[in-house]
């Protein structure tokens, strides 16, 4: 098997490592975290250094790639950017849980985690660096941008837009055909059933756009 390196290592990293051991096509060779010690243990793996460590443990450990497992879009988006900057090569691998059900004619980006439970249905089309996380679903023709994420158990009907970097809460509802601009926030539990713009946070049955926001205010809480 191919050893990948986990970037990240809080409780979102924990079940994508649950995710990676379970569909058993990759070897994780180690954690990578800035913010922890090097020698630390997650879930049995070593914390082997920070994303400054990860050109020479490239060479040294023989690592073909990494999963980028942090929860926040925007910090994920930075992330991201960074290691790029140090391997402009550096390779991105998805991961699919083996319980999630994915239809004909879905593609998915690369840096993509598909969690348990979720369901993506015919022709979807998932971006890159996206979350569908625990038991969420994506229905037929729906589009998720890049860095765009479902909470556990957020659903969409069919032919939705979800742009770039958009979070939708734990438990929101987006009906069919709606489109939802970048960087937006749908909070948890939410209802939309009908368009929402960029750059806001909505929630609320039906939805409605509460305040605007800017790119990297926190959302997850
Ligand atoms: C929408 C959200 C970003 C708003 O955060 P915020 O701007 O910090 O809002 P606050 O927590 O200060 O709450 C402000 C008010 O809005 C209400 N509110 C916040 N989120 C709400 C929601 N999703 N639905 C209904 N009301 C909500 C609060 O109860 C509070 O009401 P009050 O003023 O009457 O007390 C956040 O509540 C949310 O839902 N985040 C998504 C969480 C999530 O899905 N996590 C997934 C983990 S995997």
């Amino acid at each position: 098997m191919e050893k990948i390196v986990v970037i990240g290592s809080m409780g979102h990293a924990k079940v994508i490592i649950d995710s990676i051991e379970k569909a058993r096509l990759y070897e994780i060779a180690g954690i990578i975290d800035t913010n922890r010690a090097e020698g630390e243990k997650v879930l049995g793996y070593t914390v082997l250094g920070g994303d400054d460590d990860l050109p020479d443990l490239i060479d040294d450990a023989e690592i073909s790639g990494g999963v980028i497992a942090i929860g926040d879009n925007c910090t994920r988006a930075k992330v991201v950017d960074q290691i790029r900057d140090l391997i402009p090569d550096f390779r991105f691998v998805s991961v699919v849980h083996p319980d999630g059900s994915i239809a004909r004619g879905v593609t998915i980006g690369q840096g993509t985690v598909v969690m348990a439970g979720v369901r993506i249905n015919t022709d979807a089309v998932v971006g890159n660096f996206c979350i569908l996380n625990t038991n969420a679903s994506l229905d037929h023709d729906s589009r998720l941008g890049n860095f765009a994420s479902l909470a556990p158990n957020a659903a969409t009907g069919g032919n939705t837009i979800i742009e770039e970097g958009v979070a939708i809460g734990i438990g929101a509802t987006v009906s069919h055909g709606v489109t939802i601009g970048k960087h937006t926030i749908v909070g948890a539990g939410a209802v939309v059933l009908t368009d929402l713009t960029e750059h806001v946070v909505a929630f609320g049955t039906p939805a409605k756009p509460v305040r605007s926001r800017k790119i990297g205010d926190p959302y997850l809480h």
